[in-house]
């Protein structure tokens, strides 16, 4: 016995059949329709980067646990892009020169992290990311949010599904030390705590916070801290609230599209300070849909020249999954609107001729590969979703005519050659 490989994807990716693919190029054609509407330029880049740019800049979960790097026969220690985030900084950086900025570029790439897979989470994700460079305004973030909705809109989830909960990792870290009174070198350990928050059981937080040092009555003031929600901005310092983005769309008209979330922080090291998750509001879906942030100095790796940005990546897997929960997942497109069916292999040429006249009309047409009898190719066109079959027999053609079928009312009449295309799509619903 020959031994069979698997025809199992590899572990944590993933095949795309067609139907599966006619859904995803639905829902993404919709996004990158409301991003070029925004005035959103689609760029790409490669998959494999110098494993350094997403070691010194990414953040130790990425780095250390979730990166697949490679050594080239050359030497060279590359990585298969676990974000676009850092790809995207470097052709910025290098292409500064020539560019007006702002500007407002997005991307699909398919991205590869060594995670645990889960719901919500495999190893190779595709994701839509949307960033803005080269300005410091809270017109950037006012501008993500109205993109969010949109986008979300696009796909049919009305304001109820999701909620977009925005922090300041500036103001987060005001409210650590000014009201909770964490002592500052202890931050970066309180942000990761903070970052496991929601996921986390309160007693392993307590322990972890005793771990990093925090006393009991620190930990209760933290957690009373974190639990403020909105409350917690009266009790900010203003000069620091001054400072913030976020204190600006929230006091502008585009409030009412976010809710302050003192706990979100993000996973990434880059964020510098507005951050943002977009939840599922079922209870279904915990896990963040999508996120993004502002980051001040992610080109600084490749140049002197500071050019801020902000943006957000969409997954592929948390979108489909909300889609499903919701009952939004588009139906997969139909194979063809109609087939052309030969009553005899003699007829193939006239039924190709046929075939070639409605693509022509922009009909999307088929004929056999390998003619069966008539009763089977119809019950072929049916599978493939046809709205018509065009029936060519002998002395239809001969007439200069063919035959019409509807397949929903099986109804079929004589149709003249100039007019076959016309009757075709008067069968197709809108
Ligand atoms: P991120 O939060 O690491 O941010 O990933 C963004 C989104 O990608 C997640 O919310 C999720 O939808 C999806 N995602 C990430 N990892 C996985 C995985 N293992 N399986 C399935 N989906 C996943 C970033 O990557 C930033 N670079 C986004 C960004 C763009 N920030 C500014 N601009």
């Amino acid at each position: 016995m020959p031994e069979y490989l698997s025809t199992a994807p590899v572990k944590g990716t993933r095949d795309f059949l067609p139907a599966e693919m006619s859904v995803r190029t639905q829902v993404f054609g919709h996004l990158y329709e409301v991003l070029e509407r925004y005035g959103f330029l689609r760029y790409d880049g490669p998959v494999l980067e110098p494993a350094e740019i997403y070691e010194r800049k990414s953040g130790q979960e990425i780095a250390d646990q979730q990166l697949y790097t490679l050594t080239t026969r050359g030497g060279e220690r590359l990585a298969l892009r676990p974000e676009m985030t850092p790809s995207v900084a470097r052709m910025i950086a290098g292409h500064a020169k020539s560019l007006s900025f702002p500007v407002r570029w997005y991307s699909h790439p398919n991205c590869h992290r060594y995670e645990r897979p889960q719901r919500g989470r495999v190893r190779e994700h595709w994701q839509i990311n949307a960033d803005i460079f080269g300005s410091e305004s809270a017109n950037c973030e006012i501008e993500m949010f109205e993109l969010i909705h949109d986008l979300m809109g696009a796909l049919g989830a009305s304001p109820d599904l999701f909620a977009v909960r925005v922090n300041d990792r500036n103001l987060l870290s005001s409210a650590l030390t000014d009201v909770a009174g964490v002592a500052p070198e202890l931050l970066p350990q309180v942000f990761a705590l903070v970052d496991r928050w929601e996921k986390t059981p309160v007693e392993d937080l307590a322990a972890a916070g005793a771990e990093i040092g925090l006393a009991d009555k620190e930990f209760e003031k933290l957690s009373e801290t974190l639990g403020a929600g909105a409350a917690l901005l009266d009790e900010l310092p203003a000069e620091v609230k001054a400072e913030s983005n976020l204190v600006k769309v929230l006091s502008s008209s585009a409030a009412s599209l976010v809710r302050y979330e003192p706990l979100i922080v993000r996973g990434l090291a880059y964020y510098t300070s507005t951050v943002f998750e977009v939840f599922d509001t079922s209870p279904k879906n915990r896990r963040a849909l999508f996120g993004g942030g502002r980051y001040a100095d992610l080109a600084s790796l490749f140049t002197k020249e500071r050019i801020p940005g902000i943006g957000f990546g969409m997954g592929d897997v948390t979108l489909i999954d909300f889609l499903d929960t919701h009952g939004l997942t588009p139906q997969p497109r139909n194979e063809v609107d109609v087939m052309v069916i030969p009553v005899a292999e003699e007829l193939a040429d006239p039924a190709r001729e046929v075939a070639a006249s409605l693509r022509k009309a922009g009909l999307r047409t088929s004929t056999p590969l390998e003619l069966r009898k008539l009763g089977k190719e119809l019950t072929r066109a049916d599978k493939a979703g046809a709205a018509a079959v065009v029936i060519v027999g002998e002395e239809d053609w001969a007439a200069g005519a063919v035959t019409v079928r509807s397949l929903a009312t099986r109804e079929q009449r004589q149709v003249p050659l100039a007019e076959v295309a016309a009757a075709v799509n008067g069968l197709i619903s809108p």
